[in-house]
């Protein structure tokens, strides 16, 4: 039977790209079913990304929706299910810490389907964040892991998952990074495109992305950062591309007022190409998320995560990324040190390359021939 492939959320989409193409790549081909469970289901949120990435058109989507954790991972299960009947599927291949990630493996380990899981892992010790437990529970269960960088295996081993489970194949979100950068899109057309004037961007700027649940949702915090951000803008233009639960919240709490210095350019969340040309450009980026941290760092730019911890240490450790955590003098000290040109430096991690994918894809193979009928 085919692999099946399971994408849900945005940060699902730039990982799955490059393995589908590998995938189709490899000689003889892998047979593939790509699987959107309609996590996300904004334009902005999913289909430009697909057209970005030049992702095919799921053959299935599940098209669950939002909802909160419990519903929504056992809609994904609900639906899921009956697929895996339907297409006898040879493995499910899951990527990330989404909630489409694990419930789908779930479901597959439990009809004795082999999962694969790429991105295995990777842990911030932090169990009050959902991706945790989608992380711990996903390598638990899964049977291939195939990992980004060295630590991946250590926290793998402390869990009792045996190392022959665990392929360090490096990191397929830069192999999209690296497939795009020529057609990233130029910041400035980014800007003109939503009515703002390109000019603001000349002297420098900031890139900012918050979504984080422990970052957004709870008014205090979220106002003490965006009041911290509008200090940082006065120094520095910021470009904040809005998830929208964040954009949600400041309405709801009555905070976009702080950010209208006519230092902060507000966007709707933004297409892969254009993120990447707005970071290629940037100074600095402030950010919770998991995947701007390995961007930065492959793009050789300095990271400010507005986070306690992160599950990617190999970006604080060789890359561009420091956490300043929510704290305002160390995200202002942050930013004043780009500013003297003091900015973090780093290098390159291992393996990320551009080239992981291709080493999944023929490591999926010789993994699942002996099982072929
Ligand atoms: C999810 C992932 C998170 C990832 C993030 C990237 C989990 C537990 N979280 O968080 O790891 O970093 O995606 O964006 O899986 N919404 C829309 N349109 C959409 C999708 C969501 O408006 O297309 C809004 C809805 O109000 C929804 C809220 O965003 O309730 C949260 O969406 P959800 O999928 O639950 O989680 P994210 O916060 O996006």
């Amino acid at each position: 039977g085919p692999v099946l492939c399971v994408v849900g959320a945005r940060p699902n989409f730039m990982k799955m790209a490059p393995i589908l193409r590998a995938l189709a790549a490899h000689e003889p081909a892998i047979d593939v079913l790509l699987v959107h469970t309609g996590q996300h289901y904004d334009e902005k949120m999913s289909e430009q990304l697909f057209r970005d990435l030049r992702l095919p058109r799921p053959d299935i989507n599940l098209e669950v929706g939002s909802g909160s954790h419990a519903v929504q991972t056992a809609e994904v299960m609900r639906r899921f299910e009956p697929l895996l009947d339907e297409h006898r599927p040879s493995c499910v291949l899951v990527v990330g810490d989404v909630n489409s990630t694990l419930a789908c493996t779930l479901v597959a380990v439990k009809k004795n389907v082999p999962v694969a899981h790429v991105e295995a892992g990777l842990r911030s010790g932090d169990r009050a964040m959902p991706e945790e437990i989608n992380r711990v529970l996903t390598d638990q269960v899964a049977d291939r892991l195939y990992t980004t960088e060295r630590s991946a295996a250590d926290n793998l081993a402390r869990e009792g998952i045996a190392p022959e489970r665990v392929c360090f194949a490096g990191n397929v979100m830069i192999d999209s990074l690296l497939a795009s950068r020529e057609a990233a899109r130029a910041p400035e057309r980014t800007l003109a495109a939503h009515g703002f004037d390109p000019a603001l961007l000349a002297q420098g700027y900031g890139v900012v992305t918050l979504h984080r649940p422990s970052n957004v949702d709870d008014p205090a915090t979220l106002e003490a950062l965006v009041r911290t951000l509008g200090e940082v803008a006065a120094q520095l233009p910021l470009v904040f591309a809005l998830h929208p639960r964040t954009r949600g919240n400041i309405e709801r709490f009555g905070l976009g007022s702080l950010l209208d210095s006519g230092r902060t350019v507000l966007l709707p969340p933004q297409g892969y190409l254009e993120m990447l040309g707005l970071m290629s450009q940037a100074k600095v980026l402030l950010t919770d998320s998991g995947g701007l941290q390995e961007e930065s760092t492959a793009l050789g730019i300095p990271c400010l995560t507005l986070r306690e911890n992160t599950e990617r240490p190999i970006t604080v450790e060789q890359g561009t990324n420091t956490l300043v955590g929510r704290d305002h003098d160390a995200i202002l000290q942050g930013v004043a040190q780009v500013l003297s040109g003091q900015g973090k430096q780093g290098r390159v991690p291992e393996l990320w390359d551009g080239h992981a994918a291709e080493r999944i894809a023929a490591d999926l193979w010789q993994w699942l021939s002996p099982r072929a009928p």
